[in-house]
């Protein structure tokens, strides 16, 4: 992406101080999703690196990552996997506890969701602590996939999670970054 359409699709981000809890500042994307030249934008921007490429699964994680992680799947024609928030999925699953930037959960896959060897991307809106999507990926591969890579809208690089996500030797790719 050259840079006056980075500064675009960052312009499109709103900010909001104090939410969920005094000192966060939350990063939403509902208005880059809603303005439909930033949503393509994005989107073209996070499938471009893997375009050509053999993606087998997209994994978007609940719930941001569902809405950039359909759209990813779809334009890449691959499948599509939900990594979702406990008890929300019907089948067998496994599941893991992590921590957040502004408390805790646990999520699941199911089980059965990707077949072995399956060359999965990880999809997600943000990247704070890395919690969720180191999480993520150590679900991925308990289910036998091998995590091609990872891509975000936004990181956080102060707070260090895409690093942690590299040092599970997981390639990351980000298109903004905020304080
Ligand atoms: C947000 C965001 C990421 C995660 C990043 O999701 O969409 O999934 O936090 O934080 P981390 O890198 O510190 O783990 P959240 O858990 O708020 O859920 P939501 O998408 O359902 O709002
Ligand atoms: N998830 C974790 N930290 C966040 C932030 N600052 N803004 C939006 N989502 C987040």
């Amino acid at each position: 992406m050259d840079s006056r359409r980075h500064i675009a699709l960052k312009e499109s981000i709103r900010s909001i101080p104090d939410y969920p809890k005094p000192g966060i500042v939350f990063r939403d994307i509902t208005t880059l999703l809603s303005d439909p030249r930033a949503f393509r934008r994005a989107v073209d921007a996070l499938v471009h690196p893997f375009a050509g490429g053999r993606i087998d699964q997209v994994a978007g994680i609940e719930a941001r990552g569902f809405i950039l992680g359909g759209a990813v799947a779809h334009q890449l024609s691959s499948g599509f996997v939900p990594i979702r928030k406990k008890g929300k999925l019907p089948h067998k699953t496994v599941s893991i506890a992590y921590a957040l930037e502004y408390g805790t959960d646990e999520m699941e896959i199911h089980v059965d969701a990707i077949k072995p060897g399956d060359r999965v991307l990880l999809v997600d809106d943000l990247i704070a602590t890395g919690g969720t999507a180191c999480a993520a990926v150590n679900l991925l591969r308990r289910i036998g996939a091998e995590v091609v890579a990872a891509c975000f809208v936004i990181d956080l690089p102060e707070i260090g999670g895409a690093q942690k996500l590299r040092d599970l030797d997981v390639p990351v790719r980000t298109l903004m970054e905020f304080d």
